[in-house]
């Protein structure tokens, strides 16, 4: 299977020890359910292998964009996280929820005053700020306010993560940070480290999603060393983090690589010792903000069968109760999944069918070819895996559909941590 959390026992699945089933009972259908064992083991996973890595200095931030709500926060805060933030709407939501906010990161390309100072005010530890303008207008609402803000400055190094494209952010041309190749990123550098009311806490890059191996970190590290040796040739000023940002990937389906996180970790750290040893620089506390890799195979949705449509010489079609409104990710990236019906995991899939939604387009597709039994009947369950991450936080409500609740599994028990949107709550804004 995937991951650890997903047993089967005669011939059903189980997630977490428990059975979509008897989960879609209680709960209703469509659902996300999530793993809270699993988010605090990758958790433990990320800090444990960082302090060894990089030393006691060092830790994750949680990627929110990979999926918000306050309970994430509430449990990645209990485990030592701190959160990477990209919008006031994280923030809020993070501090709703008792969240510690001189541990967030805020990032974003495009920031306007309003945010920053709304941000400043909530008390966000840090503020990426993505380039000169940026940093100017830090400084001159900081400044307006009678304080100081502690800023990561983002760089782009230039590095190709090989993964798709509408992810790729550390390539030269990106809409992201400033750009080593140009020249562009040493302006920066000079003209942060010149105003008054930033203290820069170090440099941050983001290269990818969906990265399997420690070799893109690594390149991009090599980068970074290079470009903060610079920085302490012309204005001796070292950085006190070292931020590589985000990326690790994980299994959607069965021929993806079973990662080591922490192995990769290591191989990153000892790259760092040895290229720092050989500058004769002393290593940066280093930050890894990852997003995917915490949530993804922490979360699955479940679905109703609600018809299937065969069109002989042509096309299988299964259609279930949900669809792009609740994961857009193969309309957007042709994503693949794992999809498998939780009752009949003992049964050969003979036929091949598009698992499609109920959204009134025909690019409302889940995972198209998928395998299944060749008799399929409306009403049975349907399981697509590794829905934890950039499931949840992409849904809309097109088509006025009401958003899927959020279930959380801990130790046998599941408790609703997002409940299910009603109609009336989608026309509540209205007037
Ligand atoms: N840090 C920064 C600055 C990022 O831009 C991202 C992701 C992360 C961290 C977390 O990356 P992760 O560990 O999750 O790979 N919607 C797309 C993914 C977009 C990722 C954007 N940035 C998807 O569904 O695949």
């Amino acid at each position: 299977m995937l991951c650890k959390n997903l047993t089967v026992k005669d011939g059903r699945l189980r997630f977490a020890g428990m059975e979509p089933g008897e989960l879609m009972r209680a709960f209703g259908s469509p659902l996300y359910v999530m793993d809270e064992n699993r988010i605090r083991e990758k958790c433990r996973i990320y800090r444990d292998a960082m302090i060894a890595a990089f030393g006691e200095t060092s830790f994750p931030i949680y990627a929110s964009k990979a999926c918000c709500f306050k309970e994430m926060y509430r449990i990645i805060g209990s485990e030592g996280l701190g959160a990477d933030v990209v919008s006031i709407g994280e923030i809020a939501t993070a501090k709703a929820a008792g969240f510690d906010l001189s541990k967030a990161f805020y990032h974003s390309n495009s920031k306007s005053d309003e945010e920053i100072r709304l941000a400043a005010e909530a008390g966000v530890g840090y503020i990426v700020a993505d380039g000169e303008e940026e940093i100017r207008a830090i400084d001159r609402i900081l400044g307006e306010m009678g304080k100081r803000q502690k800023v990561l400055l983002r760089i782009t190094p230039g590095i190709d993560p090989h993964t798709y494209a509408e992810v790729a952010t550390g390539l030269v041309d990106s809409k992201f940070g400033e750009a080593i190749e140009t020249g562009q990123a040493a302006r920066f550098v000079a003209l942060a480290l010149s105003l008054p009311h930033v203290e820069v806490a170090g440099y941050h890059c983001h290269v990818g999603s969906q990265v399997h191996d420690a070799d893109v970190f690594i390149r991009s590290a090599e980068k970074m060393l290079a470009f903060i040796d610079s920085m302490r040739k012309a204005h001796g000023y070292l950085p006190e983090f070292l931020d590589l940002g985000g990326g690790y990937g994980v299994r959607y389906e069965e021929s993806d690589p079973d990662l080591d996180l922490a192995a990769s970790i290591a191989e990153i750290g000892a790259f760092l010792k040895k290229r720092c040893g050989e500058m004769d620089m002393p290593v940066p506390a280093v930050i890894l903000e990852p997003g995917r890799s915490i949530a993804a195979d922490a979360g699955m949705t479940l679905y109703t069968v609600n018809c299937v449509k065969r069109i002989p010489g042509y096309k299988n079609y299964v259609a279930v109760d949900g669809g792009m409104g609740d994961n857009p990710r193969y309309a957007l990236y042709e994503a693949p999944y794992t999809v498998v019906l939780p009752r009949r995991m003992d049964e050969k899939g003979t036929v091949r069918y598009d698992v499609v939604g109920k959204f009134c387009e025909s690019g409302d597709v889940i995972q198209p070819g998928v395998l299944l039994p060749e008799e399929i009947r409306r009403g049975e369950i349907l399981a697509v895996l590794t829905t934890g991450a950039y499931n949840y936080s992409m849904a809309s409500h097109y088509n006025r559909v009401p958003k899927l609740p959020v279930v959380m599994i801990k130790d046998g028990e599941a408790r609703v941590v997002v409940r299910r949107e009603t109609p009336e709550d989608l026309f509540a804004f209205d007037v």
